[in-house]
């Protein structure tokens, strides 16, 4: 299994960098910190285990727990603020065990390592000398990482969802997937919205209620399930499958792995959300990791970055 080569300092310094961004919040998240915990349900396709033995795609109903955020560090932030959402999703085994999926509403990443994402938040962090970020940092950072600039650009194409159900959430990296038959192959996660997508200019969103994210999805699983469709795109000889900036042609055959139903919000919503901890690396037989050195950092950054809220720091 391939393991992280980032040293653990570097990982602890990423996580020092987002809290210092984010601000004192004692118990949130630095980054991901306004979300809402929802309940629901997973069946797996009848192609899914072609693809993969794991046991949550074996076809059997899996109840989930799903966290949507915002990915702004602020616990406070207006939901009209143009940036990244996420759909956390854990999926609980009969076995007591868990697998997740971590998914962003943006297709790629920021940085290629770690040490670029580093980069990335400390040209946005005040200097000693002014007190103050360097106003051309964040550009010369994008300047030169070309891949970092696309991410860019695409977020502002999508810069606010109109519902967290209306946008495609993206797991980013590739795992390695091995079927019953012993058959193995690269693909990546993205749960597509039954609603479809719908996105709304940061001006109109700004003038929605500071919460209309929740506001919006509390009315909608009033009517009903929240439905997503959970597709692989399989990735083909030469695509890169340890560069989480790189994306795969749309072309690349895809396959239905089930679908999740989001049934409903937490009655505890916000004292779950202190307690749960999702992490990418957290899966089961039939998944295997990249090589992706994002991917092998992150268990540790959310070890580190839990440990510190759980003690309310
Ligand atoms: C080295 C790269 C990364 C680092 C260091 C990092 C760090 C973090 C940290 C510290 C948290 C808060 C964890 C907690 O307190 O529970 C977090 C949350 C999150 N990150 Fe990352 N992240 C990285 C890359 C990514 C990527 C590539 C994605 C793309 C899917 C992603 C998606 C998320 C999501 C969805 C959450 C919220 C999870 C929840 O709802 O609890 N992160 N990240």
């Amino acid at each position: 299994m391939p393991t992280s080569a980032t040293p653990e300092p570097v990982i602890r310094q990423i996580v020092e960098a987002m809290r210092a961004l984010a601000g004192p919040h004692p118990g949130f998240r630095p980054v991901h910190a306004k979300g809402l915990v929802c309940s629901g349900t997973f069946r797996a396709s009848a192609d899914a285990p072609r693809v993969t033995r794991a046991p949550h795609f074996a076809g059997q109903s899996v109840p989930t727990i799903v966290r949507f955020a915002n990915a702004n560090g602020n616990p406070d932030v207006h939901d009209g603020v143009p940036n990244v959402r996420s759909m956390a999703v854990k999926f609980q085994l009969s076995d007591g065990k868990s697998a997740d999926i971590l998914a962003n509403s943006v297709e790629g990443f920021i940085a290629r390592t770690p040490a670029e994402l580093l980069e990335f938040l400390r040209a946005q962090l005040p200097e000693p000398g002014s007190g103050r970020p360097d106003p051309d940092a964040v550009p010369r950072f994008l300047a030169g990482h070309p891949a970092g600039r696309a991410f860019v650009e695409r977020l502002m194409k999508k810069p606010v969802p109109a519902s967290y159900a209306q946008t495609i959430y993206h797991a980013e990296h590739a795992f390695r997937f091995t079927a019953v038959d012993g058959t193995s192959r690269f693909g990546r996660y993205r749960f597509v919205p039954h609603a479809g997508e719908a996105f709304l200019s940061p001006d109109d969103a700004g003038k929605r209620s500071p919460s209309f994210l929740r506001e919006e999805l509390e009315g909608r699983l009033r009517t009903g399930p929240v439905a997503f469709r959970l597709l692989l795109q399989l990735a083909e000889a030469g695509d890169p499958t340890d560069d989480v900036t790189a994306l795969w042609p749309e072309g690349r055959p895809v396959v239905e792995l089930g679908r999740l139903e989001v049934t409903g919000l937490s009655p505890t919503s916000a004292a779950d959300e202190r307690s749960l901890i999702f992490d990418p690396t957290n899966r089961t037989d039939g998944i295997d990791l990249s090589a992706d050195p994002i991917l092998l950092a992150r268990s540790a950054a959310y070890a580190i970055s839990y440990d510190r809220r759980s003690k309310g720091e």
